[in-house]
């Protein structure tokens, strides 16, 4: 057993251990320091809390700790990039679970109407977060449909389903118990509910849904930690809770939408967008290899279809032939490109692409009239003009890379079709554009073996 001064200075090295990390994570050259350093924090909490209360004895941490290790590292090696949103999904869903059962655990000690409030609290926000992570899951890696599935009167059910949920949480404060049927109640509710206002969102807006769940998980763990008054549970649970919040925030910003519209807009009305006419220019891997080669400055503009091909490699070896050549490259990053926050550093990172050739939006757009070639490597929403230009289209307002200032633009990408907002995009007939059909990862081959003898 640990003495409680030292219980308390392990907590706040493990707290100053989350909140170092979290900073860390703000810079794609820092980030992997930073999860390193809050995953010691966690680990140190861990084993703390442990100890402290008598739970397991040293020999069963190990034993637990290489279990969780090998899972843990299995899934990290396992998942493809592509598949990441699920995986967090899961893992939120195992948070939000794991609270609304650390909470009901709290009930079988003594307590009194505070704990009463804050495991209500607990099992509510934790109930809904599993269910909608399993949901959000089911969405993304298609297991059910992924389209928003909305129904007559579905805001009624909703709120006569929240109203009993409220109901049932007023009734279990008054006479709490571990066996309340109306703890029951408001677990089975919750359930209900997380699956309720889940199901009307579309899969594509998945991501946004899993950033706030993922913020969910972390109220419910604080809620926890106020329940069984575990200092370190409530600390990790505000931060967890309000980096998803900030993360959703910037998610629906750079996509130009409000939270509200995220969430409720399979009620919403359609928008309807110009036509998009005009002549589409297809270019050869040869012909662009011969512009490619005479350009002064390039720079790739990576998007989804970048991930599907796992292109990141060879986009890495082009952009180190092109600098071999004189040309000044640069990797032009918009913060929702992808499917996840990040998605883009992470896989650039991967292929050891350097940090300062790495600029985001806002700093490439003024820097794209005088750049000679933008090449846009399976990118679409992102780089699609009628966001800036046409008022009836759905992304209208989305902030986007301008690579249409640029001298020339190459669109490498498999066919016409549409990015994940499915609105046509005029940048494919646009004067200096040339498309490259075809896969990305085999057209950068293409070039790369036209620079080699
Ligand atoms: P998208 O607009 O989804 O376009 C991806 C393009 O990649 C598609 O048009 C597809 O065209 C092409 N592609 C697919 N596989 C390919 C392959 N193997 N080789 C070459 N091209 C391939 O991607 P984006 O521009 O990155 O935009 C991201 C979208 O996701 C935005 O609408 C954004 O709002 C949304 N979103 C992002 C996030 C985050 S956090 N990143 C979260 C929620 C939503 P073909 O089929 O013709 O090849």
């Amino acid at each position: 057993m640990l003495n409680l001064v030292a219980i308390n200075a392990a907590y706040i090295v493990a707290a100053g251990l989350f909140i170092f990390g979290l900073k860390m994570l703000g810079h794609p050259e820092s980030a992997r320091r930073g999860n390193f350093l809050s995953a010691v924090g966690m680990l140190i909490a861990i084993v703390v809390t442990l100890l402290s209360e008598g739970i397991l004895t040293w020999y069963w941490i190990a034993v637990c700790a290489v279990i969780g290790s090998v899972i843990g590292a299995s899934a990290a090696r396992l998942v493809a990039m592509t598949s990441m949103p699920e995986m967090v999904a899961v893992f939120n869903g195992f948070g939000g679970a794991a609270s609304l059962l650390v909470a009901w655990a709290a009930l079988f000690d003594s307590y009194g109407l505070f704990v009463a409030i804050t495991v209500t609290l607990s099992v509510i926000i934790g109930g809904v977060t599993f269910a909608g992570s399993v949901i959000a899951w089911g969405k993304l890696s298609e297991v059910m449909t992924s389209r928003a599935i909305v129904f007559n009167g579905q805001r009624i059910v909703n709120t006569l389903l929240l109203l009993a949920l409220l109901a049932c949480a007023v009734m279990f404060c008054l006479e709490p118990s571990a066996q309340s049927p109306y703890l029951y109640g408001v677990i089975g509710l919750a359930l209900i509910l997380g699956i309720f206002v889940v199901i009307p969102i579309g899969g594509a807006d998945m991501p946004v849904v899993i950033s706030l769940l993922n913020s969910y998980s972390g109220l419910a763990a604080c809620a926890a930690g106020f329940a069984i008054n575990n200092i370190i549970l409530i600390v990790a649970g505000s931060l967890v809770g309000a980096a998803g919040i900030i993360l959703t925030n910037i998610m629906c910003k750079a996509m130009n939408r409000s939270l509200g519209n995220v969430l409720f807009s399979g009620f919403g009305a359609v928008k309807t967008a110009m036509k998009v006419e005009g002549e589409v220019k297809p270019i050869s891997a040869g012909d662009a290899y011969l512009i490619l080669e005479a350009a002064n400055s390039v720079t790739f503009v990576p998007g989804y279809g970048m991930a599907v091909a796992q292109a990141q490699h060879v986009v890495c070896e082009l952009g180190e032939l092109l600098e071999a050549h004189g040309a000044e490259v640069s990797y032009a990053i918009h913060p929702v490109a992808g499917r996840m926050p990040g998605h883009m550093n992470v896989l650039l990172a991967e292929a050891n692409v350097s940090y300062d050739q790495l600029v985001e939006m806002d700093d490439i757009n003024p820097r794209l009239p005088s750049i000679d070639v933008a090449v846009v490597i399976g990118a679409n929403d992102v780089v699609n003009p009628s966001a800036r230009d046409d008022e009836g289209s759905p992304i209208y307002g989305m902030p986007i890379i301008n690579v249409d200032d640029a001298k020339t633009v190459f669109v490498l990408k498999r066919s016409m079709a549409s990015g994940f907002a499915g609105v046509d995009n005029p940048l494919f007939m646009g004067p200096n554009t040339r498309m490259l059909f075809g896969d990305a990862k085999a057209s950068i081959s293409e070039i790369i073996s036209e620079f080699k003898p």
